[in-house]
């Protein structure tokens, strides 16, 4: 295996890593997911999936096909059902009695809550589609959504789906640029946004990026522009395009019947980074998605949706956030908390203080922010009560054993099951974890995939390497939430996912299997960081770096981090011209520190390296491709490897002497 960026974990250490936790009985004993069900789906893996549709997701036209590979890659599932899943989200709980059941519990990050039932979501969803149908939007309309996480980021979303307009929405965090680029790529007719959102105790304003976004090449499609008003800080106004979302919601009527659409009809696009510097549109589908993620929601945090309190600590800017915050939840009919907030505002007990308030018995949240915790204390989580727990989840990155074990001890009391689920964007719902009640689980491993899930690690030549080996992480039988296509690049999607082993869905992870088969994730193999959770690409950032015009040629590589498990480090090479302004120590800092603001400035601030060095040359090989691997060698302070395939091997020496003059 090539180049396996493993994060903060080595593979030596995993490979030591032997505890396991066996469930409780008194858990398992009510546990919703039972052994049998690995049985059951392996019999039959098509007939389970179709059991599960039946079950969990209500359809308006029963489906009689259930799996169409004929056309692979492209599966089609469930293909002649009809249905609405914000139908299923919502309505159909108020249908069955339950519209005084908390369907949203929301804190503001400055304390404000507000507290929303299925009947009072039922009725905003039902009063935004109908705003936002007068605003001319229909059936296959594409919605851009930019705004924090507030309700009404909720309502907007299932008040497209109720539409059937697919809805991308872009982080908060990202830049104009990049909010620019996934407009002009979906052809959007609208976009909700906010004039802004709290973070970090101040208003962060959000209107200024859409209108410039709006000026921008390839947005004219644009009609309108609905705003949230959120931090009631001033915003500029664009007459007949803008609207109030509290003119035009408010007002509506709340009855809205929902559009059926076929199970194949688009319900999303959301923009990922990936290898190259344009991000990729996945889009998904409604009835596949819609059952695996109730499926996967129900059993992997094994949802009691009477008594539960969940939550989920994502932004709906990921995909996690459209999974486990919106869509598997709600069709379940699972009470839960959003929060608008950073943990540490205003103290560092925000997020237990939060459990505590609202009894969250299921806690899913990421491995970064849990070394973060970790690093301020046991006290923190200590001041509260934290007894309401009994499921914890991980998920975006490996999740380090000592991280892991800190999780289960100080968040958990040494009593709740810890799932670390492995997904991506692209399969649209976990595919690889323990089951609560069943699984004894490791600490740092995924192990298991789910049922109805074929998963294998592959050596080069697509062969399934043997208990202890390793290789790459692939996906060999289609899966009900499966992307469906990269948005308006049908070659983009085969070349990604299905050329690297022909017929088998490649996901870009390295990873093991242990001496039991359980299966390690080792982190990308490919140039996709992973900072925080979230993926960067580095050519992504190249790029930025190369658009300043101080900056001749770049080279960014992920350095491991003990917080965010990677960190970008970018090399850059200035142009002759500005050579010399990084010759002296406090130049070369000036030059870095004006970079990180341009990439922050141009992707977003989660893409602003951590470091910038300015260097005179870049390692390549004779055929031109950087060698990364000694540049992460120079980032983690390494000895340099290997470096006898360089077309100049004196390069290594002459980056090393620059960076320690201060160049
Ligand atoms: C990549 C997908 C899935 C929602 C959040 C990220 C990494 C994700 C795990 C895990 C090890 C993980 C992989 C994957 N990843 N979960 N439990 N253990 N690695 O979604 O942005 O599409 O990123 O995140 O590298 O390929 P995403």
């Amino acid at each position: 295996m090539t180049d396996t960026q493993s994060t903060s974990h080595g593979l030596e250490n995993l490979l030591h890593e032997t505890r396991a936790f066996p469930p409780a009985p008194e858990f398992a004993a009510l546990a919703n997911a039972q052994a049998s069900l690995y049985e059951t789906a392996a019999a039959d893996r098509p007939a389970f999936w179709a059991d599960q549709a039946r079950e969990l997701v209500t359809w308006r036209t029963p489906f009689t096909e259930t799996l169409d590979w004929s056309d692979a890659p492209v599966a089609r599932w469930f293909a002649d059902g009809t249905l609405n899943a914000a139908y299923n989200a919502v309505d159909r709980h108020v249908e069955a009695g339950l519209g005084d059941r908390v369907a949203l519990h929301f804190e503001g990050e400055g304390g404000d809550t507000r507290t929303v039932t299925y009947a009072d979501l039922q009725r905003e969803v039902s009063r935004a589609a109908n705003a936002i149908s007068a605003l001319g939007v229909g059936k296959g309309d594409r919605v851009v959504i930019y705004l924090p996480m507030l309700v009404e980021s909720v309502v907007a979303m299932l008040a497209c789906a109720r539409l059937g307009a697919p809805h991308s929405v872009v982080f908060g965090g990202f830049s104009a640029d990049a909010l620019r680029s996934r407009i002009a790529d979906a052809e959007a007719s609208l976009v909700i946004t906010a004039d802004g959102g709290f973070r970090r105790g101040a208003p962060s304003a959000l209107k200024p990026a859409v209108d410039e976004a709006l000026q921008g090449q390839g947005t004219d499609t644009v009609k309108h522009v609905l705003v949230v008003r959120r931090t009631g800080q001033d915003v500029g106004w664009t007459e007949g395009r803008d609207v109030w979302w509290h003119d035009a919601v408010d007002a509506a009527d709340t009855f809205h019947e929902p559009e059926w659409v076929d199970a194949e009809h688009p319900l999303f696009i959301l923009y990922t980074s990936g290898t190259t510097g344009k991000p990729k549109g996945i889009l998904h589908t409604t009835g596949g998605y819609l059952t695996q993620t109730s499926f996967t929601h129900k059993n992997v945090f094994d949802l009691k949706a009477e008594t539960d309190v969940y939550w989920c600590t994502a932004d709906i800017g990921w995909v996690t956030g459209h999974s486990y915050v919106v869509y598997g939840p709600l069709l379940n009919g699972a009470t839960q908390v959003i929060y608008e907030g950073t943990p540490d505002t205003p103290h560092r007990g925000r997020w237990w203080e939060l459990v505590e308030k609202y009894k969250v018995s299921i806690l899913y949240t990421a491995p970064t922010a849990i070394r973060t915790c970790m690093k301020w204390g046991d006290d923190i989580p200590g001041g509260f009560d934290l007894s309401s727990l009994r499921v914890l989840g991980s998920v975006g990155e490996p999740i380090n054993p000592e991280a892991w074990m800190w999780y289960r001890r100080v968040i958990g009391g040494d009593r709740t099951p810890i799932v670390d689920t492995w997904w991506q964007t692209e399969t649209g719902a976990i595919m690889i974890s323990p089951l609560p009640g069943v699984t004894a689980t490791k600490p740092g491993s995924a192990q298991v995939a789910l049922p109805g899930i074929a998963a294998d690690v592959v050596d080069d030549e697509a062969h399934p390497v043997p208990d202890g080996g390793g290789g790459y992480l692939v996906l060999s039988e289609p899966w009900p939430s499966m992307l469906r296509g990269i948005w308006g690049d049908l070659e983009r999607f085969k070349d990604t996912y299905w050329s690297r082993f022909p017929g088998i869905y490649f996901a870009g992870d390295g990873a093991k299997k242990d001496d039991d088969g359980d299966i390690w994730l080792l982190g990308r193999v490919d140039d996709v960081m992973n900072v925080s959770g979230h993926r960067l690409s580095t050519t992504e950032i190249e790029s930025a770096l190369v658009s300043h015009e101080m900056v001749a040629e770049a080279a960014v590589v992920g350095a491991a981090d003990e917080t965010t498990g990677q960190a970008v480090v970018a090399f850059v090479i200035l142009r002759g011209g500005h050579a010399a302004k990084a010759e002296t120590p406090e130049g070369s800092a000036e030059v870095s520190e004006l970079l990180r603001a341009h990439v922050a400035k141009e992707i977003g601030p989660i893409a602003k390296p951590r470091r910038v060095l300015v260097v005179p040359e870049l390692p390549k090989t004779r055929s031109g491709k950087i060698m990364r691997r000694l540049l992460r060698d120079v980032a983690e302070n390494r000895t340099v490897g290997d470096a006898t395939t360089l077309a100049d091997s004196s390069v290594m020496d002459l980056i090393s002497a620059g960076l320690q003059t201060g160049g």
